[in-house]
C-alpha cells in the first residue's frame, strides 16, 4: 500500500521572520495541533522541520505517541550560507550559519537524511546547482508555498536525471496548508519512508497553496499573536512555555509597543487589507522567480 508524508512542516517553534522591517510570527501553529490535524486529513508520516530548532519537532513526536495511525519525523530547515538544508530523523539542533557542506556532515552525524527544499526557489535561500556537488538524499521537487509556477518546474525537470529521490512538502505555515502538497511512499511506517527515500520509490502528490490560504495564513498569525499579547499585558502568559519564541518575544515587548503592534494588527485586519498584502506578496513572489532571474543569479554564482 502507499501512504502520504508530508516532509515540510513548520509549527511556532520556527520563530520570527522578517520581511523588510516587519517582522512577524513564521507560525503559529502548536506542535499537537498539527498531529492533530496530519491524522485528520490522512498523513501517515509528518515530518517537523522548524527553523534551525527541532524542539517541535521532539514535542510534536511525543505528543503522537498517543496514537498509531500517525509518526513524527524530527526534522529541521537550516538556514546555510549556501541556502537551506532540511535534515530528517534528527534529534539534535543543526547550527545555521556554516557552509551547506558542514551542516550536512552534522546532519549525516546524526544518522539523518538530507533534503533540499525548494532547490530553485529565487525569493528563499535555496541551494541551487549546488544540489549537483553536495550529499542530498531527496530533492523537494514540489513544494506548497511556491505559487510561481517557475522554482517547482525547474526543480522537477532537474531530478528528472534520477539522481535523488523525490519529495514534496507542503511548508505549510499554518494548519489549512498542511499536506496540500505531499509525498507519497510503499509502507506506512516512519522507517518504511526513510527506506523509500533511500530507495527513490517515493513520488509527488497535491496542489500548492492557494491565495485563499494565504490570506487565512497572514489573518491567523496576526490574531494569534494579538490573543497573546492581551494576554500578556493581563498577566496570563506564564502558564504558556516559556522556551516557545513567540511567548519570549512578547514576554521581552515593553508596553508600548504591544500596543503599537495591537493597533496596526486592527488597521491589518481592515477588510480589504489581508487581500491586499496576499496579492502583493504572490506578486513579488513570481517576480523574483523566473526564468531569467534565476539564469542570471546561476551564471553569476557558477562565475565565481
Ligand atoms: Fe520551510
Amino acid at each position: 500500500m502507499l501512504s502520504k508524508a508530508d516532509v515540510h512542516v513548520h509549527t511556532r517553534y520556527s520563530g520570527l521572520g522578517q520581511f523588510g522591517a516587519l517582522k512577524f510570527p513564521e507560525s503559529i501553529c502548536r506542535p499537537e495541533d498539527v498531529v492533530e490535524i496530519a491524522r485528520k486529513i490522512g498523513l501517515r508520516v509528518l515530518c517537523i522541520t522548524d527553523h534551525d530548532s527541532v524542539k517541535g519537532g521532539l514535542l510534536a513526536r511525543e505528543y503522537s505517541k498517543r496514537y498509531d495511525d500517525i509518526e513524527v519525523v524530527v526534522g529541521s530547515e537550516i538556514k546555510t550560507n549556501d541556502g537551506e538544508v532540511i535534515g530528517l530523523f534528527i534529534e539534535e539542533d543543526v547550527p545555521r550559519g556554516t557552509s551547506a557542506k558542514e551542516a550536512i556532515a552534522n546532519i549525516r552525524d546524526q544518522g539523518g537524511l538530507v533534503v533540499a527544499p525548494h532547490p530553485f526557489s529565487m525569493h528563499v535561500p535555496a541551494l541551487g546547482p549546488l544540489v549537483d556537488e553536495l550529499d542530498i538524499d531527496a530533492l523537494e521537487t514540489l513544494n506548497g508555498g511556491h505559487l510561481d509556477g517557475y522554482a517547482n518546474e525547474a526543480a522537477r525537470k532537474h531530478a528528472e536525471s534520477g539522481k535523488w529521490a523525490v519529495v514534496a512538502g507542503s511548508d505549510a505555515h499554518a494548519l489549512g496548508q498542511l499536506g496540500c502538497s505531499h509525498t507519497t511512499f510503499p509502507g506506512e511506517t516512519a522507517e518504511d519512508f526513510r527506506k523509500a527515500i533511500l530507495n527513490k520509490t517515493t513520488a509527488v502528490q497535491g496542489m500548492i497553496s492557494t491565495l485563499e490560504m494565504g490570506v487565512k495564513w497572514s489573518i491567523q498569525v496576526v490574531l494569534q499573536a494579538d490573543k497573546l499579547m492581551l494576554k500578556s499585558f493581563f498577566g496570563i502568559l506564564e502558564g504558556d512555555d516559556p522556551d516557545d519564541p513567540l511567548i519570549k518575544k512578547i514576554n521581552s515587548m515593553r508596553g508600548d509597543r504591544k500596543l503599537a503592534a495591537l493597533i496596526s494588527s486592527f488597521f491589518f485586519l481592515t477588510p480589504p487589507m489581508p487581500f491586499i498584502t496576499s496579492v502583493t506578496g504572490l506578486k513579488i513572489m513570481k517576480f523574483m522567480n523566473n526564468p531569467k532571474r534565476a539564469a542570471a543569479y546561476h551564471t553569476c554564482n557558477n562565475d565565481q
